[in-house]
C-alpha cells in the first residue's frame, strides 16, 4: 500500500527531512471577492466557537520545571530533520506567557479552548514519578479558562511520546498504552472534572503514517509492518484512556481525535474504485471501525495478511476495549485525497504552503456527514481546520490574511450545511491559534489567527483573527 498521508512526499521528493516548499500556488481569493461578505449564515444556539494547539507546538519550556525528553526534542535536534533546524525548545514561548495567552483567548471571544497537555511535562520518565510542577501548569491555565468563561478542552496525547518509552520501544511496544493509561488517570485525578471534554489521542494515523512509514515525523522510524501494530497500540491506548476517566466516576465526556481525508477516484474508470476503497480502509475505517464497530476494516486486514505484526499484535478483549462507548468524536479536517486506478494519488485543487493539502470545502460535509451515517457518534467536534499563509507585518503593523479568512469562511459555511443536514455538530476549533512550531516545516509556516514575532514574542491578532471574533460574537457567518 503506497500511504499518501497528509503530508506524504510528492513525486521528486526525498521521503524524510524538511517539505519543499507548494509545488501548486497557494489557494487565490478572487480579485475584487471580499472574503469578509457575510453570507447570513446562522449556527445553532449554543454552537462553541474555539480555537487549538497542542504543547510541544506552543509550550517551548522544554528544560524547566522538570519536563522529560519528548521523542520530538530528540528528532528536532537531530541535524537534516527540520526545516532549519527549528526546534520547539522556545517555540512560542506560551508555558511562560500563558496569562498574556488567555488574554488574547478571550478578546477573540473564544467559548473553546482546546491544548494538550504535555506527557514529558507531567510523568517525565513516561511512568512512575509524577511531576507535580508539571500538574500545576496545566492548573493555572485550567483555572485561568475557567474563570474566562472559556471551555477547556485538553488532548492527552499530541506526539510528544516521553523518550524513555521510546527507548524500551516506543508505540511498537503494548507496554506504552498500559503507560499511557496510568499518566492519563494521574491527569484526571489532578484536573478532575475541570476539564468538561477530554481528548485521548491526537491524529493516531499520522503517527503511523509519518512517524513510523514516511519517518519524517518523530520517532523517524521506516518499518510500514510495524507501522500499523502501532495503529493498534495507539487504539489500545484510547480505549484503555476512557477506561480510565470512566474509573474516576467523572461527568466529564470523552472520544478520540481523528483527521479524516474523505476519498475520491481520480478518473471515472470503475476499477479506481476499488482503490478508493482500500485507501479509504486505510485513511479512514482502520481508525474509525476499531473505535465504533470493535473490528477492524476486514480489506485492510486482508491486504495486510495474516502474519501482519497488525493481527499478530490484537489479543483477546482489545477490541472491546477499544470500542467502549464514547462521548464525542473530534474530526480534524484538512484535505481531500484523489485515488488512481493503480492506488496513487494526484492533486486537483489548489494547494498551501503545505504541499499535502488541498483546498476543498465540500471535503468538510462530506467526511461530516460521512462520520454521522456510517458511526453514528454521540457528538461531533471539529478540532482542527486551518491552513498556513505566508503572512507578513504590513507597513502599518497588521498582518492581512485575506486567504485564511476565506479559507474558513468556505469551510464554516460547509459545516453549516451539515449541521443543517443533521449532523450533531457542537463546536468547531480553528488550526491554530497562534503561529507554532508545525513539526518538520518548523517556523516556516504560520497557521495561526494570531501572529507570533518569535524574535520578541510579540502577538498580533491577523485580519482572520478580528474577522473570527465578530463571527464568534454574532453567532453567524
Ligand atoms: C495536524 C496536527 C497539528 C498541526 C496541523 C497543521 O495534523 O494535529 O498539530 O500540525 O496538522
Amino acid at each position: 500500500m503506497s500511504v499518501s498521508t497528509r503530508r506524504a512526499p510528492q513525486a521528486g521528493e526525498p521521503s524524510a527531512g524538511p517539505i519543499p516548499p507548494a509545488l501548486l500556488p497557494v489557494a487565490p481569493v478572487e480579485p475584487g471577492s471580499d472574503p469578509e461578505a457575510r453570507l447570513g449564515l446562522r449556527f445553532p444556539d449554543g454552537f462553541s466557537w474555539g480555537a487549538a494547539t497542542s504543547a510541544y507546538q506552543v509550550e517551548g519550556a522544554a528544560a524547566v520545571d522538570g519536563r522529560g525528553p519528548s521523542v520530538w526534542d530528540t528528532f528536532a535536534r537531530t541535524t537534516g530533520r527540520t526545516a532549519n533546524g527549528d526546534t520547539g525548545d522556545i517555540a512560542a514561548d506560551h508555558y511562560a506567557r500563558y496569562a498574556e495567552d488567555l488574554g488574547l483567548i478571550q478578546d477573540l471571544g473564544l467559548r473553546s479552548y482546546r491544548f494538550s497537555i504535555s506527557w514529558p511535562r507531567v510523568q517525565p520518565d513516561g511512568r512512575g514519578a509524577i511531576n507535580q510542577r508539571g500538574l500545576d501548569f496545566y492548573r493555572r491555565l485550567v483555572d485561568g479558562l475557567l474563570e474566562r468563561g472559556i471551555s477547556p478542552m485538553a488532548t492527552l496525547f499530541h506526539w510528544d511520546t516521553p523518550q524513555t518509552l521510546q527507548d524500551g520501544g516506543g508505540w511498537a511496544s503494548r507496554d506504552t498504552a498500559y503507560r499511557f493509561a496510568d499518566y492519563a488517570s494521574a491527569v484526571f485525578d489532578a484536573l478532575g472534572e475541570s476539564v468538561p471534554v477530554w481528548l485521548t489521542v491526537n491524529e493516531p494515523k499520522t503517527v503511523v503514517q509519518n512517524g513510523y512509514i514516511i519517518g519524517h515525523h518523530a520517532p523517524g522510524i521506516r518499518d510500514e509492518p510495524v507501522a500499523y501494530l502501532v495503529a493498534h497500540h495507539l487504539a489500545l491506548a484510547h480505549g484503555l484512556g476512557v477506561q480510565a476517566l470512566r474509573a474516576t466516576g467523572s461527568a466529564s465526556r470523552i472520544g478520540g481525535a481523528l483527521n479524516l481525508h474523505p476519498c475520491y477516484a481520480a478518473d471515472d474508470n470503475p476499477l479506481t474504485l476499488d482503490a478508493v476503497r482500500l485507501y479509504d480502509g486505510y485513511e479512514n475505517r482502520l481508525y474509525l471501525d476499531p473505535m465504533f464497530k470493535g473490528h477492524y476494516p476486514q480489506d485492510v486486514l486482508d491486504h495486510q495478511g495474516p502474519a501482519s505484526p497488525l493481527l499478530q499484535g490484537i489479543k483477546d478483549g482489545d477490541l472491546e476495549i477499544i470500542s467502549q462507548p464514547t462521548d464525542i468524536l473530534a474530526v480534524q479536517y484538512y484535505t481531500p485525497i484523489y485515488v488512481t486506478t493503480d492506488g496513487g494519488t494526484v492533486q486537483k485543487h489548489p494547494t498551501t504552503e503545505a504541499a499535502w493539502q488541498q483546498v476543498y470545502p465540500p471535503g468538510m460535509y462530506d467526511i461530516l456527514t460521512r462520520v454521522t451515517r456510517d458511526y453514528a457518534p454521540a457528538s461531533l467536534t471539529v478540532t482542527e481546520n486551518g491552513l498556513p499563509c505566508p503572512d507578513e507585518i504590513g507597513v502599518d503593523g497588521s498582518v492581512d490574511d485575506a486567504a485564511r479568512v476565506s479559507f474558513l469562511r468556505d469551510h464554516l459555511a460547509e459545516a453549516h450545511r451539515a449541521i443543517g443536514d443533521g449532523v450533531p455538530l457542537e463546536s468547531y476549533h480553528v488550526w491554530s491559534l497562534m503561529d507554532n512550531f508545525e513539526w518538520e516545516a518548523g517556523y516556516d509556516q504560520r497557521w495561526g489567527l494570531i501572529y507570533v514575532d518569535y524574535p520578541t514574542q510579540r502577538r498580533i491578532f491577523k485580519r482572520s483573527a478580528n474577522w473570527y471574533r465578530s463571527v464568534i460574537s454574532d453567532n453567524s457567518l
